[in-house]
């Protein structure tokens, strides 16, 4: 278990440690910076909050942060720090200056919340003697090296709801409804919706073969046997529900919209589940930084937060459950 790695960079004591929030912001994030004051703060260490991720880094956008300035947030979706996608940290002068700034004010260590793009940074500024360890929040679950990511359980409940609220109408008018939900390239959000929603089709990235004749057999065969409504969740790497429900109606009959649910399922309170584990995942990371790790990425597998060597993470593949997957597909029937 990774959890057992010695300490690889345990170069030197921490006294002040920098958290940054980077790319697209998620419902819990707020529980993850308050994890990481507070524990910091116990662990006797000084905490900069970093405003909009790297952005922030590059123009020494810092707050100094007490037990006090996280106060009130766990409930809060978004990020108190903000969060930003910064071009310049992709180039080698980008990183230089980020770690010469960290070095300037004293930042020892850094947590940065985000997903695997952002850990790149973090690992660019470990390699610059900047002790770094990522946390990992995105609503999208697509990181290979854990099972759980910041946010996905808020998105995938806001999503499940909106979707339960569109069904009531497409029942109501017997129609097909086309509903795009967010994930980027993945389509975490998309299966567990479709399994939690009941719904008839699930098109997600990892599966999706073209085949929209057989979408269009499947609307007919099911409309003959009486169902009242047809309801496909499309991931957004799918993309194109407009267009399908063009194509849906003009071959099938059966009236079709297209709902894109959007932003809304990056915000709102966070669930329980993205407030307990998001805490847990953010006082691990000072933790690990109080220990001397650095260049580790923070992550729950097998029932337990864990934490693995960035490289590694970056390098690892994970698929969606080919038993949820076809599961879903029985259970559609
Ligand atoms: P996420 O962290 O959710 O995957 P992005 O891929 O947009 O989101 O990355 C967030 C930010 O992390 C980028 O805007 C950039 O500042 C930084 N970043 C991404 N990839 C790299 C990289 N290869 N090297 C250094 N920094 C990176
Ligand atoms: O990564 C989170 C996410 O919400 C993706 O699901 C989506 O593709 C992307 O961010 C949208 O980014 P933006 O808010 O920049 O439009």
């Amino acid at each position: 278990m990774a959890k057992s790695v010695k300490p690889k960079e345990a170069t030197k004591e921490i006294k002040t440690i920098g958290v940054l929030s980077s790319g697209g912001d998620a419902p819990g994030m707020n529980a993850a910076i308050r994890g990481v004051v507070r524990t910091a703060i116990a662990s006797g260490l000084k905490v900069k909050g970093i405003r909009r991720g790297y952005t922030g880094l590059l123009e020494s956008d810092f707050v100094d942060m007490d037990a006090k300035s996280v106060s009130d947030i766990i409930q809060k979706g978004g990020t108190i720090l903000y969060t930003a996608r910064c071009p310049e940290f992709y180039t080698q002068e980008g990183q230089d200056k980020g770690a010469y700034i960290c070095k300037k004010h004293g930042i020892d260590g850094i947590v940065v919340i985000g997903g695997d793009g952002s850990f790149k940074g973090a690992r660019a500024l470990a390699e610059r003697g900047v002790n770094a360890i990522g946390v990992p929040g995105t609503i999208d679950l697509d990181i290979a090296c854990t099972e759980y990511t910041i946010g996905f359980d808020t998105a995938v409940n806001t999503a499940m709801e909106a979707i339960d609220k569109v069904r009531d109408t497409s029942t109501s008018h017997e129609r097909c409804s086309i509903i795009e939900v967010m994930g980027r390239h993945a389509g975490y959000i998309a299966l567990w919706c479709g399994i939690a929603n009941g719904a008839e089709d699930v098109l997600i990235t990892e599966r999706y073969d073209h085949d929209e004749q057989r979408i269009i057999n499947s609307i007919i065969e099911k409309r003959k046997i009486g169902k009242k409504h047809y309801i496909i969740v499309n991931a957004e790497g799918v993309g194109d529900s407009e267009g399908m429900a063009k194509r849906i109606e003009a071959a099938t009959g059966m009236e079709t919209r297209a709902t894109i649910i959007g932003h809304i399922q990056r915000g709102g309170s966070p669930t329980c589940k993205d407030r307990v584990y998001a805490s847990a995942m953010g006082s691990l990371a000072v933790d690990l930084l109080a220990q001397g790790y650095s260049n580790r990425v923070v992550a729950y597998k097998n029932g337990e937060f864990t934490h693995f060597d960035i490289e590694e993470a970056l390098n690892m593949k994970k698929d969606i459950s080919e038993f949820l997957f076809d599961m879903q597909k029985k259970l559609s029937r």
